[in-house]
């Protein structure tokens, strides 16, 4: 199928449902869904929104263009859960059917007030010389999940001195005071976060740029997100154009993250303690949300998909997935993430295992089957390499090598399946305090794995597309370290 403008951009009301039909059944051919990840029926799934605890439930969206893998007219998908674990479709979705995001409903957040969660989201128009001209918009969903659009924008076009890339509000309430930070860009092409503030969230008021302490942050800032752990401030937003001098990266673009205990809200002053780091050191995390939930909890969510890169999904008619749902902690001033403790009901079948130093590889686990959780402890100064999707003859396998002497980790995908993405390179490194012992949680399903280090002191999160048959665990390299760890079974989601 070729992609024209006008096929991507054309009302959901014109296709056909014969078509959405044939493209479910293709999607139901695909090796690789995903067992106990969020994933789209059918179609391109990006950034989580609307994250929010309301009415008794966890809500999320995620941005959907449901007819193929391309970035074509984006809705928002609505979830609802008990659990953050186990989420159910309801008819409360945000559709892209107005004058005011006639071209996409694009990221946005929520807000809970009452009996209604407000959302605050990007309303994408397009003129007929395919201008840009966006809008943010509210809604508001009821109790019963129903979702009720705004008639008019809360806010109508950018400031004076931004472009058009204006987009991606996240709303809270603070001092009284309801605030949006808006992901934008500068005239002269500088990314920046714009501050609004509001009293009613109706007429929203501009109030400037947030001002950091940076060097340029690129030409765009996306999904900017604020939350607050303690007496810190975390800025968590996704430079696109950020150059290699002020962060090293290899993916197309990062998710990013600064830290601060000195936010001057007043002067919108955000002094970092460090300069930007990467939220991930995987290949695949961007726009993250994250939300100071009512429990006490900072939690956060991540897309699993990066944008402008083709996926082997593609041809099955998907693509992307969210990641767990993670807690978001800071400890002696460095932010830990680790998927919440409620995903622990989805271990079964506990095991145990013991690997004494060998000179030859060890199967940990000959038939690990496609949906498991791996914890494993390396003592300081030892050096191991772990194959996880393995074939039999061991020419095929997803790498991740612990040395726990330099407390660098490294993953590398080259040979785990259906290339993809070489172009950004194929192995991405972490580094972990040197001389200390390494714990290491892996999550694997399917065609994802989420890897944390040490509880969340790093992450590393990697899309990898195993063929037929890539079912073993093992320990690839001569070792002389005693490895101990425990591995489960997990259950899927629907
Ligand atoms: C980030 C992003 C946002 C935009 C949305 C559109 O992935 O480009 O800036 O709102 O996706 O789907």
């Amino acid at each position: 199928k070729k992609w024209t403008r006008a096929l991507r951009y054309q009302s959901y009301s014109k296709w056909p449902p014969a078509t959405q039909q044939a493209l479910l059944a293709t999607v139901s051919t695909s090796p690789w869904r995903l067992g106990y990840h969020i994933q789209s029926d059918s179609g391109l799934l990006n950034d989580p929104n609307g994250f929010a605890y309301f009415n008794n439930k966890w809500h999320l969206y995620y941005q959907n263009f449901p007819f193929g893998p391309v970035h074509g007219l984006k809705s928002w998908r609505h979830l609802t859960s008990d659990d953050l674990v186990h989420w159910q479709k309801t008819a409360g979705d945000l559709l892209p059917d107005s004058a005011y995001d006639s071209h996409g409903a694009y990221s946005g957040s929520a807000l809970p007030l009452g009996n209604q969660l407000f959302l605050m989201y990007t309303g994408n128009v397009r003129d007929a010389n395919w201008q840009r001209h966006p809008y943010q918009n509210g809604a508001v969903l009821d109790q019963h999940n129903q979702l009720t659009k705004l008639s008019k924008p809360l806010i109508s076009e950018p400031p004076a001195g931004y472009t058009s890339e204006f987009r991606d509000p996240q709303i809270i309430a603070k001092q009284d005071q309801y605030w949006a930070f808006i992901g934008g860009q500068t005239n002269d092409k500088v990314g920046t976060i714009l501050v609004y503030q509001s009293n009613d969230l109706h007429q929203w008021d501009f109030m400037g740029p947030l001002q950091l302490d940076q060097p340029k942050i690129g030409y765009m800032i996306e999904c900017p997100n604020l939350i607050q752990i303690g007496n810190t401030t975390v800025l968590i937003s996704c430079p696109q154009g950020l150059a290699q001098s002020t962060l090293a990266y290899q993916n197309i673009y990062p998710n990013t993250y600064l830290l601060s205990d000195q936010v001057d809200w007043e002067n919108l002053t955000f002094n970092a303690q460090y300069s930007l780091k990467l939220l991930d050191d995987g290949f695949d995390v961007y726009a993250t949300q994250a939300i100071n939930a009512p429990d006490g909890r900072a939690l956060a969510v991540s897309w699993i998909g990066l944008p402008e890169i083709d996926y082997p999904t593609d041809r099955y008619g998907w693509a992307h997935c969210l990641s767990l749902i993670k807690e978001l902690t800071i400890k002696d001033g460095h932010l830990y993430q680790y998927p919440v403790s409620e995903n622990q009901k989805l271990r079964t079948d506990e095991q145990q295992f013991n690997v004494q130093a060998t000179p030859a590889p060890t199967v940990i686990q000959a038939n690990s089957g496609q949906q498991y959780e791996l914890a494993l402890n390396l003592a300081a100064d030892q050096e191991i390499t772990l194959h996880i999707a393995e074939n039999s003859d061991a020419s095929a396998f997803f790498e991740v090598k612990l040395n726990s002497k330099t407390g660098v980790v490294t993953v590398d995908r080259q040979a785990a399946g259906e290339p993809f993405a070489e172009k950004y390179g194929t192995v991405r490194t972490s580094q972990l305090p040197a001389h200390h012992a390494i714990t290491l949680n892996l999550f694997v399903d399917h065609s994802v794995c989420e890897m944390y280090l040490n509880h969340g002191y790093t992450t590393l999160t990697a899309r990898f597309f195993p063929k037929p048959g890539q079912q073993q665990l093992s320990v690839s390299s001569p070792t002389t370290a005693e490895l101990t760890g425990k591995f489960w079974q997990l259950n899927a989601i629907d």
